[in-house]
């Protein structure tokens, strides 16, 4: 722990990423970076933090590019880059060249994943590395009379194969090569071997490393996070994107539009880029879904657990009265639960009372990092129109402190003698919570 966090900063934090760790546990995240990480050293940072998520139980599946490495091995044998419509061409030595840069790029990759020393972040690491013939490749072929030979495209993902590897606890290291069924070997971009993947292996994640921090709005701010519409929207309008966004951008629609859940777009350039935009609700850079990723539905038993850790802390400090997980389980079906990225954000629960024609709106709670953008109000909205359908007349709630968040959003001050009677004779006159009616 670093000497300026405090003990109760520590936890705290340490406790807010709880949510994250039980949300990935099991998930297939395929993680896709170009060569420049390895050329320019930064390798080593992105292995402590491809460990940690292996060791939270997260399927990973890494792709390396080596482009630079490519270049390099190119210009020392006086070979030329040759490029045709922007895709390269790989003639029978430019190809040996890619062999060789993508094995030196593997096989330092793969070494410095095997790191295990004591005092870093790889203590204890057990990262075992599987590769293989794990993607079919087929010729690009001939585009407008050149043929571009060796370069290929993904034709098929051997799925199982990769999901054995997986079971075993293995992080699938896949490199810029494919093979044929006519043992040829194919020479394919990072980006498509990347989105395949994901799509075959139907990941809960696509990460893209690149150079910029993501896809920029009209005046150059960060957008956090697009619709597969929105991304279109993005591609095909006047903005000037970066040479990374619109490379990954199409793979990230493709990827989204054929059942991938997410796919990241962040600066490999930023300190603990994939942490940061996986741990976080903010992120750092721009997520693409294929459509809005805050749910707003009716909650299930599987849900109690997130409702619990929402609940708890304003159950300690008095704001909420303390429900236990029987009573939870009991009432469940009473609850509406905002889910944003797999966890749960927000929560309300309705009792009705027909015989008055009443409802109470009881647990309307916030996560304390997700307040302020309208989630609350959302949440309301939505409880005043599963009464309405219940034709019910009147909403209450009991509350404490909240009462000029209800006063702000047309609730009246009543009184304990207001209450539909099954409810008047449950008040608890030591907590003296305040009774707010508003007609529906
Ligand atoms: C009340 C609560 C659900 C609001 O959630 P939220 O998502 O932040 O709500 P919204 O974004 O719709 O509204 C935010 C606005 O309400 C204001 N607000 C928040 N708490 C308030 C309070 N106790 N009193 C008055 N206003 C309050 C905010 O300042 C903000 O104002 P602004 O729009 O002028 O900036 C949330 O604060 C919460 O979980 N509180 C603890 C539980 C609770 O008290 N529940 C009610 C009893 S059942």
């Amino acid at each position: 722990m670093p000497a300026t966090t405090s003990p109760a900063d520590f936890v705290a934090w340490f406790r807010s990423v709880a949510p994250y760790i039980n949300a990935f546990r099991g998930k297939t995240f395929v993680i896709a970076f170009g060569g420049e990480v390895v050329a320019d050293g930064k390798f080593v940072e992105l292995t402590h933090d491809f460990n940690l998520l292996a060791a939270l139980g997260i399927r990973l599946v890494l792709v390396h590019g080596a482009r630079p490495q490519i270049e390099q091995h190119l210009a020392k044998n006086n070979l030329d880059d040759t490029y045709h419509l922007g895709i390269r061409m790989t003639d029978a030595e430019t190809m040996q060249c890619v062999k060789e840069a993508v094995g030196r790029v593997r096989v330092e990759i793969e070494a410095l994943l095997s790191m295990g020393l004591a005092n870093s972040p790889m203590a204890n690491a057990d990262i075992r590395v599987a590769g293989g013939n794990f993607i079919t490749a087929q010729p690009i072929g001939v585009i407008n009379g050149m043929d571009l030979q060796h370069t290929g495209s993904v034709r098929k993902v051997d799925v199982a194969a990769l999901n054995d590897r997986m079971e075993f606890g293995e992080v699938v290291l896949l490199s810029p090569l494919g093979y044929s069924p006519t043992g040829e070997v194919f020479n394919l971009t990072l980006e498509d071997v990347a989105t395949a993947t994901a799509i075959a292996l139907d990941a809960d994640k696509l990460v893209f490393l690149m150079d910029t921090d993501g896809v920029t709005g009209k005046k150059g701010e960060l957008l956090k996070e697009l619709t597969v519409a929105q991304a279109q929207e993005a591609l095909t309008g006047k903005r000037k994107l970066s040479d990374d966004v619109s490379l990954f951008l199409p793979c990230a629609i493709r990827a989204c539009e054929a059942g991938v859940a997410r796919t990241h777009l962040i600066s490999r350039h930023t300190y603990g880029a994939v942490l940061q935009e996986l741990f976080s609700d903010e992120g750092i850079g721009t997520m693409v879904v294929e459509s809005t990723l805050n749910t707003l539905r009716e909650a299930t038993i599987d849900d109690i657990g997130g409702i619990i850790e929402l609940l708890r802390p304003l159950e300690e400090s008095g704001i909420l009265v303390r429900r236990s997980r029987e009573l939870l389980e009991r009432e469940i079906d009473r609850f509406t639960v905002l889910e944003h990225d797999h966890r749960i954000i927000g929560c309300a629960a309705l009792y009705p009372f027909p015989d008055e024609a009443a409802a109470e709106l009881a647990c309307l709670a916030v996560d304390t990092q997700c307040r302020d953008r309208g989630y609350g109000e959302a949440l309301l909205n939505h409880m005043i129109s599963v009464a309405k359908m219940q034709e019910l007349k009147k909403l209450f709630v009991l509350t404490t402190r909240t009462a000029h968040w209800f006063i702000e959003r047309g609730f009246k001050e009543s009184d304990v003698a207001e209450l539909p009677a099954q409810k008047k004779s449950l008040y608890n006159y030591q907590r003296k919570s305040k009774v707010f009616v508003r007609k529906i």
